[in-house]
């Protein structure tokens, strides 16, 4: 399909135009500057100004199959109303899809355990007051023969972007990782890759009149978020919650309420009928050992394979630190090698070959986490081949709550993994120990 995507230049429309792209779509963008935009997979750009509605008149010729509207309101209801009269209004009577995007936020607060569905009124949030209105307005679409539709992100995250990342950097320069309003408060969230799946599915085959909640994780309490979001700015202690007033002064009051925002948001009706999977890494592995933590990597060209290799070997030194936070002896075991493996501790005592590494941990690792325990953090990556890898690990001793223990030293792991049969595993190890 010819699509014409508004927004695409920004964060979700990076992710949809690649998605779009992939799906073998055309992607028209509609941009409001027209300085060149190297790398984006689009077909064609157009230049308009959603803030400007006559900006758009003609944008939407016969040739194109399909509309994704993404730039953000402007919150005037007359102009937004405009904006989706110029853009839906040339699809009348074709069947052809109009997708618009709107936010969980129009859900309000949602209280209680449950999840809310797709089918739940609306009750808006300041920030978003103005966008019940909008959605109906377009929905009011299908009635003309247009293929109406409205998507609701969560809290998107992914590409080290997104508010995850405004967390990020809030831990960064105050050095405690915080999060807003009160202790409990939960947010519905979603990979900026996953949704972007969704837009395309929606744009395939979502009937008309629909709305979707583009959700990958209904509640994720936003306290473990923040301490993920510390740990990816390298600041390992509690989460402190700020309250809202105070929040206010920093964010302004109607992003601060947002933030503040205690919701738990279902997905269901995108799996259940379109068959969406959001199977992507949860938004606090995502923090912790993802797309917000740069890597070095040497040895390799820059690209997805690569950047796919990066994030296995990544998800492997996160499963040795979880085998040994939690002692877990076989999950340790299973990721060394199996031929001739060969791991030197941090006293440099060497254990040659599988089984001298699976006596030692046996004697070693249960009770090893009573009192503390480690994080391991991937800091470089040096492809030798492109099966064999070099990695640099920084181990840090924290107590169970996650906070850094000062007095005890840094370990800086070294490993050889090896990938064999599809799964990197660890070949050979060394431990030292990090004397300033
Ligand atoms: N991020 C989230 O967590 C989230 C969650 C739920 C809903 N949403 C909604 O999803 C939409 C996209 O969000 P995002 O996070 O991708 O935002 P973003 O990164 O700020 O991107 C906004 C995009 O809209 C374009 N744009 C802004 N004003 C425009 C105008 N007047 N005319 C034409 N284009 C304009 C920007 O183009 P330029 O390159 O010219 O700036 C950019 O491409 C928004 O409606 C947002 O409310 C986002």
């Amino acid at each position: 399909m010819k699509v014409l995507l508004t927004g695409a230049t920004g964060y979700i429309g990076s992710a949809v135009t690649d998605h779009l792209a992939a799906a073998g779509h055309q992607v028209v963008a509609l941009t409001r500057g027209a300085e060149p935009q190297p790398g984006r997979g689009w077909h064609a750009r157009l230049v308009g100004d959603t803030a400007d509605p006559a900006s758009l008149a003609g944008v939407v010729t016969p040739d194109i199959e399909a509309v994704i509207h993404l730039a953000p309101p402007s919150g005037d209801v007359d102009v937004d109303t405009a904006v989706v009269e110029a853009l839906a209004a040339p699809l009348r009577g074709t069947g052809r899809p109009f997708v618009y995007t709107s936010g969980v936020w129009v859900l309000g607060a949602t209280g209680g355990a449950q999840e809310v569905g797709e089918q739940a009124p609306t009750d808006p949030i300041d920030i978003v007051g103005y966008r019940p209105r909008i959605e109906q307005r377009v929905l009011a679409e299908a009635a003309e023969g247009v293929r109406a539709v409205v998507v609701r992100p969560g809290i998107v995250y992914g590409r080290g972007g997104g508010i995850p990342a405004v967390l990020v950097d809030r831990a960064r320069v105050q050095g405690v990782p915080e999060y807003y309003g009160e202790e409990g408060v939960r947010w519905p969230t979603v990979h900026v890759d996953d949704l972007a799946e969704l837009f395309v599915a929606v744009v395939e085959r979502a009937g008309a009149g629909t709305v979707w909640h583009g959700v990958g994780e209904s509640a994720v309490p936003v306290r473990d978020l923040a301490r993920a979001a510390g740990r990816a700015a390298g600041v390992l202690a509690v989460p402190r919650v700020v309250p809202v007033e105070q929040a206010a002064e920093v964010f302004g009051p109607l992003f601060a309420d947002a933030l503040a925002l205690d919701q738990s948001v279902g997905g269901g009706a995108a799996r259940a009928v379109l068959g969406w999977r959001p199977e992507r890494p949860g938004v606090v592995a995502e923090l912790v050992s993802g797309s917000y933590r740069p890597v070095e990597v040497f040895g390799a060209p820059g690209g997805p394979q690569t950047d796919a290799e990066v994030t296995a070997i990544r998800r492997l030194v996160a499963e040795i630190e979880h085998a040994q936070q939690n002692e877990l002896v076989d999950r340790f075991l299973g990721l060394f090698r199996r031929e001739d493996p060969v791991w030197t501790t941090g006293h440099g005592k060497r254990l040659s070959g599988f089984e001298e590494i699976a006596a030692f941990t046996r004697k070693v690792l249960p009770g090893a986490a009573v009192e503390s325990t480690a994080v391991y953090d991937v800091e470089r990556v040096l492809f030798l081949r492109s099966d064999v890898a070099a990695v640099n690990v920084r181990q840090q001793p924290v107590r169970h709550d996650g906070t850094r223990i000062t007095d005890r030293p840094e370990g800086r792991p070294f490993y050889i993994l090896v990938k064999e049969d599809g799964a990197w595993r660890v070949g050979a190890a060394q431990n030292t120990v990090a004397v300033d």
